[in-house]
């Protein structure tokens, strides 16, 4: 007689079905992929490379180490991973295909393919070994994922012990006037870039509502906490537009 009441989550400003937010954040993915590069660059004017290079510079990866690199996408991250520590072993795992064969296409080119494997799978359940990693990353991928705790819970396991966790994402400016004016850009300006570049509006639309939904710095920093990460700390970049978060499994 009673039915189940339905989790529901959000897609951007949308309320969804928990169960359909993974195969429209798919769609987006799928439909953005061949000009996902390009459009980085253009809506930040090229600082999401500055972000990915501080991200970098606070993992100092070394020789030894084994990363994945969640939601990975078009391999931006295990890109700069290997080139600064020659040697090292990546995987980047993500849920959209069509981003993994960009990704391909890219380490191809830049012959960075050897030391590389591309993984279709799910943050939430991550198609790896239990304490298999020395690093686990993920940029720009968590606010798309239905449940995060469930993703962060899935980074803690498939860490070894001393592994660490580095996301950087988008997120709360702490001056209300810088975050009105940001928010005046992205709202306005994004979703336009993206119909004349991709000939679609809507992912782009999504993109910059995603970013709204996003928990604030520290709320997100106690998410990584209840994961079971030790020494959570993080620091804002481009003045709090994106954070850097990193936590250790110790
Ligand atoms: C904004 S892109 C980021 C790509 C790349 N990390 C970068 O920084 O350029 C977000 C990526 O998250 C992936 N994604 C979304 N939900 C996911 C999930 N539940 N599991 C794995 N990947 C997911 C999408 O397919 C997409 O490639």
């Amino acid at each position: 007689m009673t039915e189940q009441a339905q989790n529901t989550t959000h897609f951007g400003f949308q309320t969804v079905p928990e169960e359909e937010k993974a195969g429209m954040v798919h769609g987006v993915f799928t439909r953005v992929a061949s000009r996902y590069d390009l459009m980085n660059d253009l809506m930040s004017a090229g600082i999401h490379r500055v972000w990915k290079d501080a991200m970098m510079d606070w993992l100092a990866p070394q020789p030894w180490q084994r990363l994945l690199d969640v939601a990975g996408g078009t391999g931006d991250i295990a890109f700069r991973f290997l080139k600064r520590a020659p040697g090292a072993q990546a995987v980047v795992c993500d849920l959209t295909e069509s981003m993994l064969v960009e990704g391909q296409k890219r380490a191809e080119a830049e012959r960075l393919g050897e030391d590389l494997d591309w993984v279709v799978g799910d943050a939430m359940a991550l198609p790896f070994e239990t304490g298999s990693f020395d690093v686990v990353t993920n940029a720009f991928g968590t606010r798309n994922v239905t449940r995060i705790q469930d993703w962060l819970n899935e980074a803690y396991r498939v860490l070894r012990p001393g592994g660490r966790l580095m996301v950087l994402e988008f997120s709360q400016m702490p001056n209300p006037m810088l975050q009105w004016a940001y928010d005046r850009y992205s709202f306005n300006v994004i979703p336009v870039m993206g119909q004349i570049v991709t000939n679609d509006r809507g992912s782009y639309q999504y993109l910059v509502e995603s970013i709204r939904k996003f928990p604030d710095q520290d709320t997100f920093a106690d998410m990584i906490r209840r994961a079971g990460f030790e020494q959570v700390k993080y620091r804002n970049m481009s003045m709090g537009i994106a954070a850097l978060h990193s936590g250790w499994k110790i």
